[in-house]
């Protein structure tokens, strides 16, 4: 990539198999032979031309470019199918101010949750023309995803709990690999861009013996640092953090538990994951810059001209054939021929995000960045810590999200939980900007 020009690049989805196990092949799904895909780093200002091949046999598939800023019709939404067998070009310019931690991944219809969960998701990093933060720190996405084998190797279908609450798998790894390794000097400090790539696990972050400042949201740089112990990161949620080691030895990125509320038996016991081992030598770095106190202004999107009110549902019926699930917005399954909203570009709007359903859901919505106002639950109203420019959002069960939101593009944007097997049962509805 230059430093302002053409991106160009190609991304082939096809089958490949993978040893996760001694002895056993696992059949997954990758871009350009790899799994997560290639990280693609582009730079504000360039002009990005994807050549997308589906070589996914018999399956339509598209890529969606998650929390970037690109025209409806180059966005991958499911209205937009590239055939199997089929070759697509995506283009779109990246506009000043828009570097961030954004990432890919299919978005057919019916088809999101399987084809991600084999996987399929990259990395897009787009860089920032003047970045404040130190170069010396180095740069480095880690993606988690998570995995589910069978006694022979392979990935086994969605069950009833998996569409209940999500598939989560037995495995998380990193960048495709379980607890890899990083080896940093004494008092090395690195720039780490941690996204939550699962279909349905909720990552809740802490390092130990390193310290950990949040300097980045999904979409771009905060204001300034801000210095946490631990981090919820829901899925499809990114954070950027500068992570400081300055004890000799060995410095861990652990999961702690979080309840996000589960249905039926079999909870997974998150806490105590070990996600990465970074080995801190003895031998100390040289001097790193400290961390910028301000990182970039982020201008509030002001007063909303429109609020909009979408309530999430849950429904479980049992009927003769079995158990019927409905995962509602404002009590409609997703329908690809139906608008939901219409909103016009350039307007602010309000969006009110409730849930009261017995599950957290991460909300997401496409093709621009919004602000969160506030959260409300029981009467009780609090403000995020720090303003941040986001696309994913946890409304926890029985909470109230309240944000701020501007669309500059006219076209079809999609929203929806991102737990993909609520995406698929209907938790998903369609604003179209004018
Ligand atoms: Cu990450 Cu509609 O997608
Ligand atoms: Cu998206
Ligand atoms: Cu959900």
């Amino acid at each position: 990539a230059g430093r302002s020009g053409l991106f160009r690049a190609r991304l082939t989805a096809e089958a490949a198999t993978a040893r996760f196990v001694e002895g056993q092949d696992t059949p997954i799904l990758t871009y350009n032979g790899t799994s997560p895909g290639p990280l693609i780093a582009a730079y504000e200002g360039d002009r990005v031309e994807i050549t997308f091949a589906n070589r996914i046999e018999g399956e339509q598939s598209t890529v969606h470019w998650h929390g970037m800023p690109v025209p409806a019709d180059q966005d991958g939404n499911p209205m937009d199918p590239v055939a199997a067998g089929a070759d697509r070009v995506y283009a779109f310019e990246l506009p000043g101010g828009s570097a961030g931690s954004y990432w890919y991944h299919p978005h057919p219809h019916g088809r999101t949750s399987e084809q991600v969960y084999r996987g399929l998701a990259g990395a897009f990093v787009v860089k920032a023309k003047a970045d404040p933060i130190p170069a010396a720190y180095g740069d480095t996405a880690l993606m988690f995803t998570d995995l589910r084998l069978a006694a022979d190797g392979s990935m086994p279908d969605n069950t009833m709990t998996d569409l209940m609450n999500g598939r989560v798998g037995d495995h998380v790894l990193v960048n495709g690999q379980k607890n890899p390794k990083l080896a940093v000097a004494l008092g090395a400090k690195r720039r780490l861009r941690l996204y939550n790539a699962t279909n349905a696990r909720f990552l809740r972050l802490a390092f130990a013996n390193a310290a950990m400042t949040v300097i980045g949201s999904d979409g771009g740089l905060l204001e300034a640092p801000v210095a946490i112990d631990e981090i919820l990161l829901s899925p499809a949620e990114r954070v950027e953090l500068v992570v400081a080691f300055d004890k000799p030895g060995a410095a861990t990125l652990t999961t702690l538990d979080y309840d996000r509320g589960w249905m039926g038996p079999g909870r997974p016991s998150d806490a105590g994951l070990t996600l990465l081992t970074v080995d801190v030598a003895n031998t100390p770095a040289e001097a790193m810059p400290p961390v910028p106190e301000r990182l970039r202004p982020i201008a509030p999107l002001g007063q909303p001209a429109v609020s909009r009110r979408l309530v999430f549902t849950e429904t479980m019926a049992m009927n003769p054939t079995g158990m019927e699930m409905g995962f509602l917005i404002n009590g409609k399954a997703f329908d690809m021929a139906r608008v939901d909203i219409v909103a016009r570009a350039g307007e602010t709007e309000l969006w009110e995000i409730v849930n009261q359903a017995d599950m957290d859901h991460p909300f997401h919505l496409h093709g621009t960045q919004f602000q969160v106002i506030e959260h409300e639950r029981d009467g009780k109203v609090s403000k995020p810590p720090y303003l941040a420019w986001k696309d994913t959002v946890n409304v926890a069960r029985g909470e109230t999200v309240r944000l701020v939101t501007r669309q500059e593009r006219p076209g079809a944007r999609m929203y929806h939980c991102h737990i993909l097997e609520h995406e698929q049962l209907g938790m998903m509805g369609i604003v179209d900007v004018q």
